[in-house]
């Protein structure tokens, strides 16, 4: 072999995650690297012999060193930094070169987004048109392969599209822009800031817009952690509203692999939509953590998990329904997820019940302090006498301050389980649905059966790769891939 073909190909040889650094190595920037999809990201990235990222994270609640804390430097730098400081970025850019971006870094959860958009507006708006300024300006002074192949990751979401009625075909890439939160809102106004610099300047940005992610290292403020670890904890379930509200379940392992297609095959200026296909009712992927946890945790006095769900107020402008087309990613990029839902949900929660420090590692101070203000309680252990005193609290109406008065010893008798509810609409159809999720098709969930119709059912694709293995201990496997190591 020729001397120039050797170094062309250790130069592309694949190395392994936690290799040495190779000065001339290719580097990435990640933005939002400690959060959840970051974590998952950065981690698949590195495992499958990716190039070095730089991770640009200003560790805020919902970032956590811990996750990434084993990477050595050499795989994984870590600059703690605001991605609005214009002077950082640039920096950044200017030091590593790296030859593209992925922009994670956000504020994400919709209902801190109602009680404190500025934050929202401020990160994913102002940050995200910092970021792009910069990386413009780096990207301008670039030539040849690097020029061209350099890339900005947008990493966008489906809720920039809107709320679905029950028979609306799922979200193409060509859907209306109608963002209904805050957090929404903000995002889209990334979405249009990517279009703009593309079409403008010519700048290699593409945006992807991703349904609900679930999986190992979600802060436990979204719904199946959050749902999870109450469960576990025997602590109450809040449900919003009635529980009917429909998202497109994909696991996060799968959004980081289609993330890792766009960044290597995404054409500039365009959208690509990532979903799981397993649409799911709320109240469907309650019923099913609880089931897992019945099976896996029994609680004592044998009484199930599900008796711990409590319906409260609703969350305003609450999107009723998302569903994702991903034609486009599977057809043009060969996207296809690996996770069946049932498979990735049990994982899921086997994760969360085998990393028991990882869960109280995030869930003190500033994690409380949310419970209190956003449920009324102080993680649901200490409830003041009477009506919790936070958001939803106030928000209730007659009917749900009947929910209210959850002190331990008060709360099973006062709870309302969703079919006793005469305020719930349908009561008739509740113990069905719960009971008999087979059939889930009947009754008030027709619509879910319908859109499921055109959706590639779970069967039709590969079980999940860390699913539970026959014969293995579950929580043993979910352990092996933790942060505690089993
Ligand atoms: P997350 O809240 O778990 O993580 C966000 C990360 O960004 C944290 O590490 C945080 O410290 C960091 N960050 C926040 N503000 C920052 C700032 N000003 N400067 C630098 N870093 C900052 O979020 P996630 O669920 O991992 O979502 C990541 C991205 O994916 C977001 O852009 C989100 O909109 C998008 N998305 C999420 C989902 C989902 O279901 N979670 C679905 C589709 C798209
Ligand atoms: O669709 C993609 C989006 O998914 C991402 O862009 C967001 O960053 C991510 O947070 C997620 O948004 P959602 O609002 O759909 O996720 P969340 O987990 O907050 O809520 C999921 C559903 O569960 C939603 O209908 C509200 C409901 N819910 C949520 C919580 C936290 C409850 O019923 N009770 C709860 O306590």
């Amino acid at each position: 072999m020729g001397a120039f073909r050797k170094l062309l190909s250790a130069a592309f040889r694949p190395r392994p995650a936690g290799g040495p650094y190779v000065k001339d190595s290719m580097t990435i920037l990640v933005t939002g690297g400690l959060g959840f999809i970051g974590t998952n990201f950065v981690l698949g990235h590195l495992a499958s012999g990716g190039d070095r990222v730089v991770d640009l994270d200003l560790a805020t609640y919902a970032g956590n060193p811990a996750n990434l804390a084993h990477l050595p430097p050499e795989s994984h730098l870590l600059v703690r930094g605001d991605v609005c400081d214009r002077e950082l970025v640039e920096g950044i850019l200017r030091e590593h070169r790296p030859r593209a971006i992925v922009h994670l870094a956000a504020e994400s959860h919709v209902d801190r987004s109602i009680s404190g958009p500025a934050a929202f507006v401020q990160t994913n708006v102002v940050g995200t048109f910092t970021l792009l300024e910069a990386a413009r300006a780096h990207w301008e002074t670039l030539t040849g392969a690097g020029r061209d192949g350099f890339r900005l990751i947008y990493v966008s979401t489906d809720e920039v599209y809107g709320s679905l009625e029950p028979d609306d075909p799922p979200f193409t890439e060509l859907s209306t822009c109608a963002p209904n939160s805050p957090y929404s809102a903000s995002k889209a106004a990334g979405d249009h800031l990517a279009r703009a610099y593309f079409r403008t300047y010519g700048f290699p940005a593409v945006t992807t817009h991703c349904s609900n992610n679930y999986g190992p290292y979600q802060f436990p403020e979204k719904l199946i952690p959050l749902m999870t670890i109450n469960a576990l904890a025997g602590k109450p379930l809040p449900v919003y509203g009635d529980g009917r509200q429909i998202r497109d379940w994909i696991h996060v392992e799968d959004h980081a692999r289609a993330l890792s297609l766009v960044l290597d095959k995404g054409v500039p200026g365009e959208t690509y939509n990532i979903g799981g296909r397993s649409e799911r009712a709320n109240i469907e992927v309650l019923t099913s953590i609880c089931g897992i946890l019945d099976a896996e945790a029994p609680r004592e006095g044998g009484a199930g998990h599900l008796e711990l769900a409590v319906h409260v107020a609703d969350r305003p402008g609450h999107d009723r329904r998302y569903a994702i087309d991903s034609t486009k990613i599977e057809s043009e990029l060969g996207f296809m997820p690996e996770y069946s839902f049932p498979d990735g949900l049990e994982a899921t929660v086997c994760w969360y019940r085998a990393n028991a420090r990882w869960v109280e590692s995030v869930t003190s101070g500033e994690y409380r302090e949310w419970m209190k203000r956003h449920y009324g309680m102080d993680g649901w252990d200490s409830p003041p006498e009477g009506l919790p005193g936070g958001t939803l609290a106030a928000r209730r109406g007659p009917g749900l301050r009947r929910t209210a008065g959850l002190a331990p010893r008060r709360w099973r008798s006062d709870m309302r389980i969703p079919w006793r509810r005469p305020w719930y609409g349908v009561p008739d159809r509740w113990p069905r649905i719960m009971k008999r999720p087979e059939e889930r098709r009947i009754g008030a969930l027709a619509a879910v059966g319908q859109t499921r119709a055109g959706s590639r059912p779970d069967t039709d694709r590969k079980s999940a790769r860390h699913g539970p293995e026959v014969g293995q201990p579950r929580a043993r496997k979910a352990a092996s891939h933790g942060p505690e190591g089993g």
